[in-house]
């Protein structure tokens, strides 16, 4: 499964409580980035500064992290946290999911209107100090959203694996909606 939203939009959140339930890996890769960064490997040195900025790493970097996480897993049950985010992602994702005979089960889609993104991402920052949720950054990410990771909103539309899930209310009240559009 593929958890799909702006930042702030609480795709971490409910992607940990369903792995959790379902017993699946979550498979984050701005987690997997940030623990490169704080181990201070080749890969944390070059993707600390774009994450800083809200930019996106590239995509064969992302590519070849989620290759080698997907090679390691004992059974294929991932629950995908902020990846895909661009189209290319997408593609390289549906060849190897090809590869490996597994099948996607559904793109959640977490909505949620840019105010309140704004208000949790800046409220994150009093509680947890994310380098990467000042205002500046914020913005930043949300225009990359739109730009870059909006476009496979339609391209999981037209495979018919898409599933919006309106993301205001508290975390219970949206994980409900999450487990009501997966039955
Ligand atoms: P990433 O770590 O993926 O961050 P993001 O997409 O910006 O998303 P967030 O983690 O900020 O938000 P979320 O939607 O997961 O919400 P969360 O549950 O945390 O990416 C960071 C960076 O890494 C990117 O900018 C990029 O540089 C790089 N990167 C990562 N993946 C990449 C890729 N595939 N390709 C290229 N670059 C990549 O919740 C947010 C806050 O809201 C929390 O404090 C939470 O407690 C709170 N909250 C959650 N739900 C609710 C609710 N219902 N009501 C109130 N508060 C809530």
């Amino acid at each position: 499964m593929i958890f799909l939203g702006p930042p702030g939009a609480g795709k971490g959140t409910q992607a940990a409580r369903l792995a959790s339930e379902l017993g699946y890996k979550k498979l984050s890769t701005g987690d997997l980035l940030r623990e490169h960064v704080a181990g201070n490997t080749e890969l944390g040195q070059l993707a600390k500064p774009i994450m800083d900025r809200g930019d996106l790493v590239p995509d064969d970097l992302i590519l070849a992290m989620v290759r080698e996480e997907l090679a390691g897993l004992e059974a294929p049950q991932v629950i995908f946290d902020g990846f895909p985010r661009t189209i290319a992602q997408a593609r390289a994702l549906d060849k190897l999911l090809a590869e490996l005979g597994i099948r996607l089960r559904g793109v959640l889609l977490v909505d949620v209107e840019q105010e309140e993104l704004i208000r949790r991402l800046l409220e994150r920052a009093h509680k947890e100090g994310r380098s990467d949720d000042n205002e500046a950054t914020i913005r930043r990410r949300l225009e990359v959203y739109t730009q870059q990771t909006q476009p496979l909103v339609s391209y999981y539309q037209s495979t018919g694996a898409l599933r919006h899930i309106e993301g205001l209310g508290t975390p219970d009240e949206v994980y409900k909606r999450i487990t009501g559009a997966l039955s």
